[in-house]
């Protein structure tokens, strides 16, 4: 059980257990029936006296979060699980949480997980990403796309396919990207469930433990629990308005010489900004000249609602040293699982191999849906819809931030994606912030998520593009009001 505290805080350690040990119950890692630690062991790993870890225990059993039996120990009692019944059966479960590999163990985040959990007591109102509303997905559209595939395209959607995905997919993604100057053709791509699956493939193509990796501080959640599943040195380069501060790059590029970059040039997540064009060129020409490959993940550059469009760093890239990561899940429907990497032919080969000892393919049929989407001509009426719907509601939270946040909060404007990163004037506990917003119906993404250190936890990501107009004002209307209250001010 991972559980760590800290003797300085002014928290109680025995508060500081009780919490921990809520939190791998909600994360679930800790499951229904699991057993804790006994007290003297428990004490002894932590350095405490055995007493508070009792009490700890008692304080958990009164809120009904565990189970004691005498002579047998402490057990989980899961949420929505109070019958005698489920409790008796506890007593010879096996111990699953420690079978787990240690890798894994350490990685497990029980507030991501929460965070990810879409139960039916999910809050009403939603800035964090899985938790997208049914608003706007063209169900109608997708229905004739299926209906027509299952009439016509029964050779391909009835087996498996080849790893590196369907032709016709792969034909439609290269030429959509030689419309954006990216020069790439069908033997180029390789179709991946999802662009955090391309992520994971590519670390696993390129990284042996201990190798070093670049990323913008803060980044995507996804990469950095991937790279650090694949225990890489992750380097942190900030970001200000104008993107990673390319500047700061060369000094680590000749000082730790990574094996690659990853960055999200346009749209970025968390922070929503747009990498200048001055800063592309350069960090291409870096990579040319210390051959440092690029991935280059392009999750949401088709939802540009102001500003110019601005050259991919595969547009930029005259060397096949760039590595594109591209996906449906923003512009069409994440459930669809349906990502592509595009990339020098000569790791679509490897690649091809891991995404075979993967998941053998990605679902032939979903691809087929994603190719007849594409070829009855719906993803540009549908693109140009969810262009317009997500503008009114970015125009809807900068209006809201404005009107409920302290004057002193300080956010970047984006010009497309769905992530408005705010930034408020300290000290302020945001964890409180959250907790309460939540018990009113709200939820939001606290900075510090998406930080290689302890940064963040004074700024929030909120992503506006989950519910309508009318929600998200009364969301910020909420939080906003969380955040003024005098006791989450320190
Ligand atoms: C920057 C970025 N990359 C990748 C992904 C994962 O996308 P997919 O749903 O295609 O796996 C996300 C999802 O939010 C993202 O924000």
């Amino acid at each position: 059980m991972i559980i760590s505290i800290n003797k300085k805080s002014q928290t109680p350690v025995f508060i500081q257990i009780k919490e921990k040990v809520k939190e791998l119950i909600g994360g679930r890692i800790l499951r229904n029936g699991d057993p804790l630690p006994t007290t003297r062991a428990l004490s002894e790993k932590l350095g405490v006296h055995r007493n508070t870890v009792i009490s700890a225990y008692k304080a958990l059993e009164a809120e009904g979060y565990v189970y004691s039996h005498v002579g047998r120990g402490t057990f989980v009692v899961a949420p929505g699980t109070t019958s005698m019944d489920d409790k008796i059966a506890f007593h010879n479960v096996f111990d699953w949480a420690h079978q787990i590999s240690e890798k894994l163990r350490q990685r497990i985040s029980p507030k991501l997980l929460e965070l990810y959990q879409t139960d039916a007591t999910k809050p009403p109102i939603s800035f964090v990403w899985n938790q997208k509303s049914l608003l706007d997905f063209p169900a109608q559209k997708i229905q004739r796309a299926v209906n027509s595939v299952l009439r016509n395209r029964k050779d391909l959607i009835f087996n498996y396919a080849n790893p590196v995905g369907n032709f016709d997919l792969r034909l439609i993604i290269s030429n959509r990207m030689r419309l954006k100057e990216i020069r790439v053709l069908p033997e180029n791509i390789m179709i991946v469930s999802g662009a955090q699956q391309g992520i994971d493939l590519l670390g696993r193509l390129l990284l042996e433990p201990g190798d070093t990796v670049v990323v913008e501080n803060p980044t995507y959640t996804g990469a950095l629990s991937s790279f650090q599943f694949l225990q890489a040195r992750i380097i942190g380069i900030p970001v200000d308005e104008w993107g990673m501060k390319v500047e700061l790059l060369e000094e680590i590029l000749k000082k730790y010489h990574p094996k690659f970059i990853f960055t999200i040039p346009t749209f970025h997540n968390p922070t929503g900004t747009t990498m200048r064009k001055d800063r592309r060129e350069k960090i291409v020409s870096l990579a040319m000249k210390h051959k440092i490959p690029i991935i280059e993940d392009d999750y949401a550059s088709d939802l540009r609602y102001s500003g110019v469009e601005l050259p991919t760093l595969k547009a930029l890239d005259t060397s096949d040293q760039v590595i594109y990561v591209g996906t449906f899940s923003k512009v069409l429907i994440p459930g669809l699982r349906v990502g592509w990497i595009a990339a020098s032919e000569r790791i679509i080969g490897p690649l091809a191999e891991l995404k075979r000892l993967s998941d053998l393919c990605t679902s032939p049929f979903i691809q087929s849906v994603a190719a007849e989407f594409y070829e009855r001509g719906y993803m540009a009426s549908h693109l140009r819809f969810l262009k317009r719907q997500y503008l009114r509601r970015l125009q809807v939270i900068v209006r809201a931030v404005h009107q409920y946040f302290p004057p002193e909060t300080i956010f970047y404007r984006p010009e497309g994606g769905i992530y408005l990163w705010v930034i408020l004037p300290r000290p302020i506990d945001l964890n409180k912030v959250l907790e309460r917003s939540q018990k009113r119906g709200v939820t939001f993404s606290i900075g510090n998520l998406f930080y290689l250190d302890d940064k963040g936890s004074d700024r929030m990501r909120l992503q506006f593009s989950l519910d309508d107009e009318e929600k998200i004002d009364e969301g910020l209307k909420i939080i906003g009001e969380e955040i003024k209250k005098p006791s989450i001010r320190g």
